[in-house]
C-alpha cells in the first residue's frame, strides 16, 4: 500500500538544489541529492537540512549506492535534470561534445533500469525531444512499465515571473500520472512582482542588507548605452554611433535580443548562465542602469530571498553563481512537479506491490 510507506526521493544531478527546495516545498521527503560540483555543496545542505549533498559522477556511481539511500519500504522518486547546455539553442555550437553530454540521459535511464523507482521525473530544454536519447529514455521506460506523460512547460503560464520553456517527463510504475492544465484566469508573475521591492543600487555595487544583490560593473561605452535601452527593447533603440561592428554587420542582426531591458509588468525574458551580464541577453534591470543582480536572478528563478548560495558573499564569483542559479530548475516549477506526484500518489488505490 502506498498509503502506509514512506515516500523518499533522490535528486540526481541536484546542483544548488531547485528542484530539491520546490519538491520540498510540496511535502515531498528528499533524502539526497547527488552532484559532480562541490561548489553546489554549501547551498544545497544549507537551504535543504536534512536533505544530504553526495558528490558523486552519475556515469560512475554504482545503482546499488542509490538503492540503499532509500529506506526498504519506501516509495522510491528518482528525479533528475541532466545539464542542458548540448541541447539549448543558445549553445548549439557545443554539439562536438553533445555525445558526452547525451551520455548523462543514457546514464540516468540505465540506473532507473537498475532502481526500478515507483515515480521518476526528468527536466530538461524542450530541444531535447528532438534528440533519439530522448525516445530511448520514453521507450525504456515504457518496456519497465512506466506510465509515462511529458510535456512542455511554460513556466509564466504556471505562476513564475519567467518565460522559461521546459521539457518535463513524469513516469509512474503505479499508474497514468497527469500533468496541471495552467489557470488562464490567473493573471501572470511579473518582474516586478519578483524584485520590485529591492534596494536601488549601481552598476558595480552592492546593497547594504545582501551581499547577493549585486551587481556587474559596466564599461564607460555600457554605461552610455543603457541609459539608451528601453524596457523590452533592444540596441536597435541606440543612437548608430553607439551600435557595436557586430551590429552593423548582416550576421549581426539576427541577434536583437542582447543589450535589452527587463520590463516591470511581464515575466522576465528565460534566466541563462550569464544573466548577470547586460550584454548576454535581455538582461538590464527594467529601470536603474544595469544588469540585474545575482539576487535578483535567483529571485526570478523564485528561489526564497533567504536562500544562502555561499558562506561568505565577499567571495562570490559572478561566473559561478550565474552558472548554478541559471541552470537551476526554478523552485516553484519543482513545487508544481511535487505537487504533481503527491496528487498521484493520493489517488493511487492501497495495493500491496
Ligand atoms: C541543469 S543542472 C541541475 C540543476 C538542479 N537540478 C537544480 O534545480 O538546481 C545540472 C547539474 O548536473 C551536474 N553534473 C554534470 N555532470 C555530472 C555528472 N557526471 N554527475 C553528477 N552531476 C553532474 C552539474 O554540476 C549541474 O549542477
Amino acid at each position: 500500500m502506498t498509503q502506509s510507506r514512506p515516500t523518499q526521493v533522490v535528486d540526481l544531478f541536484c546542483g544548488v538544489g531547485g528542484l530539491t527546495r520546490g519538491l520540498l516545498d510540496a511535502g515531498l521527503n528528499v533524502v539526497a541529492g547527488l552532484d559532480l560540483d562541490l561548489n553546489c555543496r554549501y547551498a544545497y545542505e544549507t537551504n535543504n537540512a536534512p536533505s544530504r549533498f553526495i558528490h558523486a559522477d552519475v556515469n560512475l556511481i554504482h545503482a546499488d549506492s542509490i538503492s540503499s539511500l532509500y529506506a526498504e519500504d519506501a516509495v522510491k522518486i528518482l528525479v533528475g535534470c541532466a545539464p542542458c547546455q548540448p541541447f539549448s539553442k543558445y549553445t548549439k555550437k557545443s554539439s562536438k561534445t553533445a555525445d558526452a553530454q547525451w551520455a548523462l540521459v543514457s546514464s540516468f535511464r540505465k540506473l532507473i533500469q537498475q532502481i526500478k523507482p515507483d515515480v521518476v521525473s526528468m527536466e530538461n530544454v524542450p530541444e531535447l525531444i528532438h534528440h533519439g536519447v530522448f525516445s530511448q529514455f520514453v521507450r525504456s521506460l515504457k518496456r519497465l512499465n512506466y506510465e509515462v506523460s511529458f510535456r512542455v512547460m511554460n513556466c509564466a503560464d504556471y505562476g513564475m515571473p519567467q518565460e522559461r520553456e521546459r521539457l518535463v517527463l513524469l513516469a509512474s510504475r503505479l499508474g497514468p500520472i497527469a500533468f496541471p492544465e495552467p489557470d488562464p484566469k490567473v493573471s501572470k508573475k511579473t518582474v516586478r512582482d519578483a524584485i520590485g521591492h529591492l534596494a536601488s543600487i549601481r552598476a558595480g555595487g552592492v546593497a547594504k542588507n545582501d551581499g547577493l544583490h549585486k551587481s556587474c560593473k559596466l564599461s564607460e561605452l555600457n554605461a552610455v548605452r543603457i541609459r539608451k535601452s528601453k524596457p523590452g527593447g533592444t540596441w536597435r533603440d541606440w543612437p548608430v554611433e553607439l551600435r557595436a561592428q557586430c551590429h552593423m554587420r548582416k550576421s549581426g542582426q539576427t541577434y536583437p535580443s542582447v543589450y535589452g531591458r527587463m520590463q516591470w509588468d511581464k515575466p522576465s525574458p528565460t534566466i541563462t548562465t550569464q544573466y548577470f551580464g547586460y550584454g548576454n541577453g535581455r538582461f538590464g534591470h527594467p529601470q536603474q542602469h544595469r544588469a540585474i543582480s545575482i539576487r535578483e536572478g535567483a529571485l526570478l528563478q523564485t528561489f526564497p530571498e533567504s536562500y544562502r548560495f555561499v558562506q561568505d558573499p565577499a567571495d562570490m564569483k559572478y561566473a559561478t553563481l550565474g552558472r548554478l542559479i541559471g541552470n537551476a530548475v526554478p523552485v516553484d516549477l519543482g513545487k508544481v512537479i511535487g505537487t504533481t506526484i503527491q496528487a498521484h500518489l493520493g489517488q493511487i488505490k492501497p495495493h500491496s506491490k
